[in-house]
């Protein structure tokens, strides 16, 4: 094998009818679980959202390379040289599948968290940057610890073109400076998609610079930079079907080749000397080693080029529609269920990914998560996301009450928290259909298990346990 033998993305190929297909093969599929109830049924992960299983060709693409692993930039024999290729072709491959222009920089980091923290330590004095309270807080909150900056958070819009209307309105009465919007591009609690080339047209207009959080978008559409004209891109790894500890940050090089190393250490530096005086003098890279000081995490990088062929060869129009037809499946299902109220910042039919978050009224969504896993072996998240703000919003309540855990309280209202369904290109149709058949049982007759608080989070109670 040699660093060569990765094969270049290849154009989007989708059969003629693009909602006909099979899933793409993702580790997991043939997972069992164990019930409470006794047996044990295949898992059926609906947590895309927070991290999807792995392609079964990302998979084997890393462990064909796994042999032939070596260290990055620092290796004369023949493995790091490899590794070494490799790491560099697969920072151009993320360059490819994100249409990235021909200066921008695409630097490995760990997550989208930590590409946007590496943002927010290069940002010029002075910067303003502007942000929605309906973001992840990955988005929300390193800005807020970012040395002089200035963070001003915009009230959840009520419709896209609103969004727009504010954030022109904000950024006209800015002072002048350096000014940043950050913004997702599709919501991780709502799955609803933000007008990002409005936005970036909004913030180009007022001399300002836009980065996209694209964690819960790159999975479920083609994100183009160019396109899109926004300055910057970040996505995790973990949530494209490559959980190797892997994240990106792609866009200009300018702040981040004048901000100070975002970690200081062997790799970001050109020359290191000890000065009479007993100064350490270090002069540091100005290329994309400036940021990622330590032994690059060449596996985690492979597996994100490795994800972004895959997807690029399955073709996003058929994966899209695919989605969208289970997404219409879901939703027909919930709507049968009258207790169900599905969280919508743009409204009804505003366009989404396959992400969708809903409260059961009288129900503790802990609860019905808990059963769900426990009963039917139906993996789900329950709670506030790391979106704080914006599911505080949408539930119209600061409440921290979230009702008894194990007795549902048809009487009651929803309670402060919620549950979120999430899926994509690994997902068959029979996951979604049992999710909606457990929910409605669930909702119908009661859970049939006994459940408690255990550490803030509602569980089975002990083993023998079953609804009195
Ligand atoms: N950001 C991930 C989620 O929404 C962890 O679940």
């Amino acid at each position: 094998m040699t660093a060569t033998a990765v094969p270049a993305a290849t154009e989007a190929t989708g059969p003629a009818d693009p909602a006909c297909c099979e899933p793409l093969p993702v580790l997991g599929r043939d997972v069992t679980v164990p019930l409470v109830t006794g047996g044990d049924v295949t898992y059926a992960a609906l947590d895309y959202a927070a991290s999807a299983p792995a392609l079964q060709r990302v998979w084997d693409d890393v462990a064909a390379y796994a042999p032939y692993y070596g260290s990055v930039h620092r290796g004369a024999g023949y493995l790091s040289q490899l590794s070494t290729d490799l790491f560099e072709q697969s920072r151009a491959t993320v360059a490819d599948f994100l249409g990235c222009r021909p200066a921008d920089q695409v630097v490995f980091t760990r997550s989208t968290t930590d590409s946007l923290n590496l943002l927010a330590s290069a940002l010029p004095a002075g910067t303003r940057v502007f942000v929605f309270e309906t973001e992840h807080h990955a988005a929300l909150l390193p800005w807020q610890r970012a040395t002089g900056a200035e963070v001003v958070c915009l009230a959840a819009p009520h419709t896209p073109e609103e969004a727009v209307a504010v954030l022109d309105v904000a950024l006209h009465g800015a002072p002048k400076g350096p000014k940043l919007v950050c913004v997702t591009g599709a919501s991780n609690v709502t799955g609803e998609l933000w007008p990002v080339r409005e936005l970036a047209a909004a913030a180009h207009r007022h001399g300002a610079r836009i980065v996209l959080d694209a964690a819960q978008l790159v999975p479920h559409q083609a994100v183009d930079i160019t396109a899109l004209d926004v300055d910057w891109v970040a996505f995790s790894g973990h949530k494209l079907y490559a959980p190797f500890g892997s994240g990106v940050l792609a866009g200009r090089a300018d702040w981040l080749r004048q901000a100070e190393p975002y970690l200081a250490g062997g790799g970001a530096t050109r020359t290191v000397a000890r000065r009479a005086d007993g100064h350490v003098e270090t002069e540091w890279h100005t290329t994309v080693a400036r940021h990622e000081a330590g032994s690059p995490n060449v596996i985690g990088a492979y597996a994100i080029a490795s994800a972004c062929r895959a997807l690029t060869e399955a073709g996003f129009g058929r994966l899209e529609a695919r989605e969208q037809r289970l997404l219409k499946l879901l939703r027909d299902g919930l709507a049968a269920i009258p207790e169900v109220r599905v969280l919508s910042l743009f409204g009804e039919d505003s366009a989404r990914v396959g992400v969708l978050s809903f409260v059961v009224r009288g129900w503790n969504s802990s609860h019905l998560a808990a059963a769900l896993s426990a009963e039917y072996g139906i993996g789900v998240r329950d709670g506030l996301f790391c979106a704080h703000p914006l599911v505080r919003h949408l539930l119209g309540t600061d409440t921290e009450d979230l009702g008894a855990c194990g007795s549902p309280d048809p009487g009651a209202g929803f309670n402060g928290n919620a549950i979120r369904v999430s899926f994509g290109a690994g997902t068959p149709d029979e996951d979604i259909s049992r999710f909606v058949a457990a929910l409605s049982a669930l909702v119908r007759e009661g859970a049939a298990w006994t459940y408690a608080t255990e550490a803030g989070r509602c569980v089975p109670v002990a083993p023998g346990t079953p609804v009195a």
